[in-house]
């Protein structure tokens, strides 16, 4: 085991980059806060809203690595009302915290690219949660698609599918309360008939949202289950019909970059946003994805997370999560890697891991990079892309029906994870603490790094 830790480290030693040590630590950059349009929603490759896994050092490897516009993960609009912004002073990051944790944190580099999404079922709370934030983010996107039990059970994500009256109303009530600047767009699933699934899309479209994504699955569906996303070339041209210019944002199975092709030729989404993908390996909207993330990613991730003042239990989370293509690192090395990783209290465990670079530099290399190739330029915008015939023949048989045996009775999840404490029941509320989200918890105790 030994052994296997100095060959990674040996590894890690080869694979640093010479960067001169920063003299004193510069002050990031503010981007420029340009605002979002209808266009940016077109041509694009998205980071999909995940809790836990849309942690910030994540959201900023993305758009490192190319993701056009990041979404946060979904966060319950009341549980942000009570919050408290600060602002660290020397990294910039910008914390709403909770009594007991930070509800949502984010950068000032991040702003000009992030979607935040929320969770809600009152348009008012809504309004008041977006009023909240909109300082720092460009746009509001409404969940309309999570099934886990702590969103349905109080109205919100996928029950919404089937209360348009107050999805649409929330919708309404953020565009006529926000800027013009701020954009509103929503996130939904496939509902069972394509018939009932325009009738939504139409209304939705008319609330006057920006863009809207299509998760290609219904709320009975598991991830597992293939994504049906041959439903969504109909959605596409429908709104496309309406002629309001609204991006249609197609997500489900979609891998990464080169992915996003096949999945823009089959379904004509103007967009395609990645989940899964991301939370493997955040680099995976580049061309030239991370490989060999064990002494690539996973370093320069430790040390941008303890630098940023990432809490500890999410950065875990998220390294865990990492995996990619390995060219020199052994599957023996991977193993111990990981096995460091899961006995590991704090960032201090892993710091023979940690590359030479500071977490500081780590961070200056992100904003250089956004800097440098803004991710509204990496668009990919389509040449002709033929399909392989196999893929033809299955656009021509796909049915526009949830697959049989797909529809469980049980709503089986978006794959957002249960918290520790959520395991299937509803939330502890802690009376006059933080409304309950499902964010992950213990996020607060910054200063304990
Ligand atoms: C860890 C995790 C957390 C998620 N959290 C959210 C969320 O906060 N809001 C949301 O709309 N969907 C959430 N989802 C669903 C994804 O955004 C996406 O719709 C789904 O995973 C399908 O995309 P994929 O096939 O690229 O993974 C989550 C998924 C995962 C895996």
């Amino acid at each position: 085991m030994h052994k296997l830790l100095s060959r990674i480290s040996k590894l890690l030693s080869m694979s640093r980059r010479s960067l001169s040590p920063s003299s004193s630590p510069r002050p990031s950059k503010r981007a420029k806060m340009d605002h979002l349009t209808k266009e940016d929603f077109k041509n694009g490759v998205f980071l999909a809203p995940m809790v836990r896994s849309g942690a910030l050092p994540t959201r900023l490897f993305a758009l490192k690595h190319g993701a056009t516009l990041v979404w946060g993960p979904e966060i319950v609009d009341k549980a942000i009302l009570h919050s408290t912004r600060e602002v660290d002073p020397v990294t910039g990051v910008v914390s709403y915290n909770g009594v007991s944790r930070a509800i949502f944190t984010t950068h000032p580099i991040e702003k000009p690219y992030l979607i935040y999404q929320m969770g809600s079922a009152d348009p008012d709370l809504a309004v008041q949660a977006a009023k909240i934030v909109m300082q720092d983010i460009s746009g509001i996107d409404l969940n309309c698609g999570c099934p886990k039990p702590f969103s349905t059970h109080a109205g919100m994500g996928a029950a919404l599918l089937t209360n348009p009256d107050l999805l649409c109303a929330i919708l309404v009530a953020l565009r006529e309360a926000m800027p013009s600047h701020i954009t509103v767009t929503a996130k939904i699933r496939l509902l069972p008939s394509q018939e009932d699934t325009l009738k939504l899309v139409e209304r939705i479209v008319n609330t006057g949202v920006s863009a809207l994504t299509v998760h290609c699955r219904t709320r009975n569906m598991r991830e597992k289950d293939r994504a049906v996303i041959e439903r969504l070339r109909e959605i596409v041209e429908f709104v496309e019909g309406m002629g309001k210019d609204i991006a249609v944002v197609e997500n489900g199975d979609c891998k990464d970059w080169e992915d996003a092709k096949r999945v823009r030729a089959v379904t004509g989404a103007h967009s395609v946003m990645i989940a899964r993908g991301a939370e493997s390996n955040p680099s995976c909207f580049s061309p030239e994805p991370l490989k060999d993330v064990e002494t690539t990613l996973i370093p320069a991730y430790l040390n941008l997370s303890k630098y940023l003042q990432n809490h500890w239990s999410l950065t875990k989370f998220c390294v865990g999560q990492f995996k990619g293509t390995r060219m020199q690192v052994t599957k023996a090395d991977s193993l111990a890697m990981r096995q460091t990783l899961s006995q590991a209290k704090d960032y201090s465990d892993m710091e023979h891991l940690m590359t030479s670079l500071t977490g500081e530099q780590e961070f200056q290399q992100i904003i250089e990079a956004i800097e440098k190739k803004p991710p509204r330029e990496h668009r990919m915008l389509l040449t002709e892309i033929s399909l392989p015939h196999d893929e033809q023949d299955h656009e021509e048989k796909a049915t526009t029906i949830t697959p049989q045996g797909t529809q469980n009775p049980e709503p089986p999840g978006s794959g957002a994870p249960f918290l520790p404490n959520d395991t299937g029941k509803p939330h502890t509320k802690i009376p006059g603490h933080d409304a309950t989200t499902p964010t992950p918890s213990g996020v607060l105790s910054l200063t304990s790094l």
